[in-house]
């Protein structure tokens, strides 16, 4: 075993180290991390979500700054435009666009992969981290609780109608943006949205971040054969509007030792622009090594397989598309 491998499991055992910036500055010292700006994205079109903000709006910056051409998605069109011209300046970029959708909204979500679909001939990689943690419960247009909707079910339509792109630009990626938080949850089907009577902010985020990851899995086995990397990751804990917001206690307190936004949008970067997540697939990351997706025996048990297909079907069926593999890959 490594130095740095012992080091990293050390720091890995409790949160607080792992989660922290603490975690984040050893591993990168240890592990002599390549440079974000050694990258080179030119010609490479990437889709991400919740680029106004904290960490999407962190890794936008360093995609451009690398060179990709990019799509960015927030529900704001105003907000959107203000991040894209602020980008331009900030990075010399200007292969910047945006789309107004929000993601918890199915028709728009269509016509945001319309758009992609229109605009671009090539996607390389999808990047879904939109998501908010919200105190109070809101449906979203279909009905179904807004956390679920927009991190579950919306993000799962746009891969499914992206995937035939994706497959023409492989080796392409699919990245989603979880949360340390689904640590503590179970995989649930029944109790996956929670009713208003019991709404519990966190604990409903932490089952959609759980869910996310079950069903990150679940494409790379199904489609992986396309070309297609997917992995989801978290980012630690790190300093953000969107922590601020929903837990101010928690980010008061934390403070000095919460990551900077850069911080906690390194791995998705890396994961985005190295070569390493291409050599494997369904993965969970996290200061750009796999990580195990279960730290309690409770959650590991709850996480079988018919549970998951249960999930799939379900969530199939919510955004009313059911992917299918293309019969052959579009040709790039
Ligand atoms: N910061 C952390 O420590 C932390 C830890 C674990 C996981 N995460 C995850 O990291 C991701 C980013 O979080 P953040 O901390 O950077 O939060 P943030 O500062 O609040 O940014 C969230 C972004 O998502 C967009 N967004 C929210 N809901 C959306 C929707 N329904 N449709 C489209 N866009 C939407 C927001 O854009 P508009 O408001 O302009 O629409 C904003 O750009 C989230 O998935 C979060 O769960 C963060």
């Amino acid at each position: 075993m490594k130095a740095a491998d012992v080091v990293d499991a050390v720091i890995e055992a409790p949160v607080v180290t792992s989660f922290t910036r603490v975690g984040f500055a050893v591993r990168k010292r240890l592990e002599n991390w390549t440079s974000l700006e050694e990258y080179d994205l030119n010609g490479q079109v990437v889709v991400l979500t919740g680029a106004t903000s904290g960490l999407g709006r962190a890794a936008a910056t360093q995609l451009a700054r690398c060179g990709a051409t990019l799509v960015l998605v927030g529900r704001n069109a105003d907000r959107n435009e203000t991040t894209v011209a602020e980008m331009i300046v900030s990075t010399g970029n200007d292969a910047i666009t945006q789309v107004a959708a929000d993601i918890g909204d199915y028709d728009q979500v269509r016509t945001l992969a319309e758009r992609v679909l229109n605009d671009h001939d090539r996607l390389d990689v999808l990047i879904h981290n939109a998501g908010a943690l919200t105190n109070e419960r809101h449906d979203a247009p279909d009905g179904t609780e807004a956390t679920v909707a927009s991190q579950v079910v919306g993000p799962f339509l746009l891969t499914g109608l992206l995937l035939e792109r994706l497959a023409g630009s492989a080796p392409s990626r699919v990245l989603t943006m979880s949360s340390g938080g689904m640590y503590t949850a179970a995989l649930t089907i029944s109790e996956l949205e929670m009713s208003a009577d019991d709404y519990k902010g966190a604990e409903q985020y932490a089952r959609a971040k759980r869910a996310q990851v079950a069903l990150n899995e679940l494409w790379a086995q199904r489609f992986g054969h396309l070309g297609i990397r997917f992995h989801a990751l978290h980012p630690g804990w790190a300093d953000t509007p969107g922590v601020d917001a929903a837990l101010p206690t928690f980010s008061k307190v934390m403070g000095p030792l919460l990551r900077t936004a850069e911080q906690g949008a390194d791995t998705l970067v890396w994961l985005a622009a190295d070569d390493t997540p291409l050599e494997s697939n369904g993965q969970f990351w996290l200061d750009r090594r796999q990580r195990n997706i279960h730290k309690l025996r409770s959650t590991r048990n709850s996480d079988t397989a018919d549970r998951r297909e249960r999930i799939w079907n379900w969530v199939a069926e919510t955004s009313g598309f059911h992917p299918a593999a293309p019969a052959q890959p579009e040709s790039s």
